[in-house]
């Protein structure tokens, strides 16, 4: 029988999940989407609502995929979870601690399973490195750096009143570089350390600067200490002169791998791999078929990622890279900063394991 699959929230990045549904045609059913604002180029059949809420009134779901803004997250996967439905949860799945231990309540209380979007964990990339770290194969393990150079223009943060927010309305949201865009690199790079639960994590260093207007971090330095005593150094940046592949460096006494998870290709001292990735959906409809197939990402994989949204929440505002420093390129929409000589310091952060600070950058 075909798994009823709901998706909540289909623009931006809900369109690619709508397509994913659509593409598992023989597993999976798209019986209806929610949304306050109803899309027009959907396949016949599929209802459309306002709200999740009436969704799950009016139709029996058994998977609901959410993809909605962050602050949203929480109350929409709850709702989901009491009608009986399992969820896939976009990422960062939550934007507290507090909310993080609430929805793991109600998952504890429901019974019901949470996949989150982190996608890097389920390329067999991340999975592959993770395999030969545990094997000694790099030696001693240094370090690890997370490391994002991207750009984005005014339309990212435009296109939404949640993006490039700490809060809004007083809810929580904390959409920084850090915590959203490149969430990704710090996921990926917690579980190359064996470090993704809620008491894997020791203590979060955050060195938050921002050249955009907007309320969160664009270009941050972040140090997560596991509780295995390795250091992460997460060193990105928005605000980038060219838009690369965000990769994720391990640092080892027997060599050094680099792993870009968006292509799914590993760079180790013997030569360049690449890799399948599989699909976060497929495996949660597997997991609902067979329980002893793992989910790739359990939300209760996510504490140690959620450790460090709550530091970056808690922490004080992102402190304005001078304009001095700063050059801006294109029109309107397409208007972007960069901040001058920022991949360098980056990359010496990767590097060093250091924090921007204390490598003195000069905006600081
Ligand atoms: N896994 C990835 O690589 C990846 C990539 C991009 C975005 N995301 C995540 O996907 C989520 C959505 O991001 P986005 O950039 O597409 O956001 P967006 O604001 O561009 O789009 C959100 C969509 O949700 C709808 N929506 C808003 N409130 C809703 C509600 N209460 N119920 C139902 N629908 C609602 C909006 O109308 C819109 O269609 C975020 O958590 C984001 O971090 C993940």
């Amino acid at each position: 029988m075909l798994t009823r699959v709901a998706v909540a929230g289909v623009h931006g990045h809900g369109a690619t999940h709508v397509r994913n549904v659509l593409r598992l045609a023989d597993r999976a059913r798209l019986v209806a989407i929610a949304d306050p604002r109803p899309p027009t180029d959907l396949p016949t059949g599929v209802e459309v609502f306002g709200t999740l809420d009436q969704l799950l009134e009016a139709t029996d779901v058994d998977v609901v995929i959410i993809s909605t803004p962050i602050q949203t997250h929480v109350p929409l996967a709850e709702l989901a979870l009491r009608s009986g439905a399992d969820v896939l949860l976009e990422k960062p799945p939550t934007a507290s601690l507090a909310e993080f231990e609430q929805l793991s309540a109600v998952l504890a209380e429901t019974g019901r399973v949470c996949q989150v979007g982190f996608q890097a964990q389920a390329a067999q990339a991340t999975l592959h490195l993770a395999k030969i770290m545990a094997e000694g194969q790099l030696g001693e393990i240094r370090g690890i750096s997370a490391i994002g150079k991207w750009v984005r223009t005014a339309r990212y943060f435009d296109r939404a009143p949640w993006a490039g927010r700490r809060t809004l309305n007083g809810v929580p949201v904390v959409d920084g570089a850090v915590t959203n865009p490149l969430a990704h690199s710090t996921a990926a790079a917690l579980l190359l350390d064996g470090s993704t639960g809620v008491h894997d994590i020791r203590s979060v260093e955050t060195d938050l600067f921002r050249a955009n207007g907007i309320e969160s971090d664009d270009t941050s330095t972040v140090r997560i200490t596991t509780t295995r005593g390795t250091p992460i150094v997460v060193a990105v940046t928005l605000c980038a002169i060219e838009h690369l592949d965000p990769t994720v460096i391990v640092h080892g006494s027997q060599g050094r791998a680099v792993l870009h998870y968006s292509t799914d290709t590993l760079v180790l001292p013997d030569g360049v791999h690449t890799f399948e990735r599989a699909d976060l959906l497929t495996n949660l409809l597997d997991h609902r078929a067979d329980p002893a197939v793992p989910l790739y990402c359990p939300f209760a994989a996510t504490g140690g990622f959620t450790r460090v949204v709550e530091a970056i929440r808690l922490a004080p505002e992102p402190a304005v890279i001078p304009d001095s420093f700063l050059r801006w390129e294109g029109e309107g929409p397409d208007r972007h900063p960069i901040v001058e000589n920022v991949e360098h310091w980056i990359d010496r952060a990767s590097d060093e394991l250091a924090l921007f600070s204390e490598l003195r950058a000069p905006w600081i």
